[in-house]
């Protein structure tokens, strides 16, 4: 978590396995955006796995945002697909 003038600025959640890590949430709030935090909570996490021994990280995320991740380094998976299910 991201604090900035005693608020919540952004977020990161980021899960380590020894099979595969993922970048489970990460979030900025709407006055913070646009400023880096983002590409800083992202790089933390990647780098905090990576010190942790991951071998690969994924993510999910909504397509408008596949862009941002692309710009960032992140490879899209053509045949990967996600799913839901309410038990
Ligand atoms: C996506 C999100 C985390 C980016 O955080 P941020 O702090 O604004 O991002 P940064 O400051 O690091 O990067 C800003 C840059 O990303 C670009 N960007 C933002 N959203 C984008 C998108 N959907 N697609 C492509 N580029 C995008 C901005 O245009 C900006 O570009 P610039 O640097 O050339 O001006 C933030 O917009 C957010 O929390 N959105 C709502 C929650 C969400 O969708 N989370 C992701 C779910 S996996």
């Amino acid at each position: 978590m991201l604090l900035k003038e005693s608020k919540i600025a952004g977020y990161v959640f980021a899960i380590f396995t020894p099979f595969e890590s993922y970048i489970h949430h990460l979030g900025v709030a709407p006055t913070f955006q646009s400023k880096g935090l983002g590409t800083m909570l992202l790089k933390f996490a990647e780098k905090t796995l990576k010190q942790e021994g991951a071998k690969r990280i994924n993510l999910f995320c909504s397509k408008d945002k596949i862009e941002y991740y692309k710009d960032r380094g992140w490879v899209f998976l053509e045949n990967a697909a996600c799913f839901e299910k309410y038990p």
